[in-house]
């Protein structure tokens, strides 16, 4: 039994603030959480934002593909009223922006970044973070996934190193094998997870980032099975004993 399961807050402390913003981090930091998960994106002039959606649609009060607007535009763009209005300040923030907020606090928290490129094909979107995470000397605090393969395997021939997760859904017989091939871990969910496939996957050094687990029940059991691990909605339902603060 892993007893110092690793807590992600996924898309920051997304299950009371409105995800991928500077206080939903901010929030999750107060929890002492072990890391966050956020997705990026890429505007038209290439600036790296924070958003899980292609489209702003959703979680802004605008329209349309983030890939269409200048970071300029984008900016002025409300990403909180459509949680709560008490968050009409919130704007989609850019990973420089949650770099320095890291810089400024300290924090030594994991940032485990998902390049959201499995729907949109991103130019150099590998490239313009690993610069980044240079520019900031985090290498060691990040973590980059990927539901796209071959971006994973694009951030592997780009640097040697760096932590990666190699996202899929469900009990897929080839991640193991896929995963090796490019030194990356598994972001896998719960039924990979507690499958003999997630057995076999740790007994090959493979590590077990789990998404997206809310409920007590779920993380116990994940717990018994030795995952490294879990990501939440909720940090505040799993007690602060179970995980590094
Ligand atoms: O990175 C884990 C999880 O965030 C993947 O799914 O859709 O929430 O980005 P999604
Ligand atoms: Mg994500």
């Amino acid at each position: 039994m892993n007893t110092s399961i690793d807590l992600y807050a996924h898309r920051g402390f997304s299950g009371r603030y409105p995800e991928n913003t500077m206080i939903a981090f901010e929030e999750a930091r107060k929890m002492r959480v072990s890391g966050i998960e956020l997705d990026v994106q890429l505007t038209k002039d290439g600036e790296i934002v924070v958003i899980h959606d292609e489209r702003i649609d959703r979680t802004t009060n605008g329209m349309g593909y983030v890939q269409e607007f200048s970071y300029k535009q984008l900016r002025l763009f409300d990403a909180g009223s459509w949680y709560d209005s008490r968050f009409s300040k919130q704007s989609i923030p850019t990973l420089i922006e949650v770099f320095e907020w890291m810089m400024d606090k300290k924090t030594e928290m994991t940032v485990n970044i998902e390049l959201k490129n499995d729907q949109i094909y991103y130019p150099k979107l590998e490239e313009k973070v690993l610069r980044l995470i240079d520019e900031f000397d985090l290498e060691d605090q990040v973590i980059l996934s990927s539901f796209n393969y071959d971006s994973l395997a694009k951030v592997r021939s780009l640097h040697s190193y760096i932590s990666t997760g190699f996202l899929f859904e469900g009990v897929s017989e080839d991640a193991i094998g896929k995963a090796k091939s490019i030194g990356a871990h598994l972001h896998c969910d719960m039924s990979f997870a507690l499958s003999s496939y997630g057995k076999k996957a740790k007994q090959e050094g493979l590590d077990l980032r789990v998404y997206t687990i809310n409920e007590l029940n779920d993380f116990l059991k994940l717990q018994q099975a030795s995952v490294k691990v879990v990501m939440t909605d909720y940090p505040n339902r799993f007690s602060s004993t179970m995980f590094k603060g």
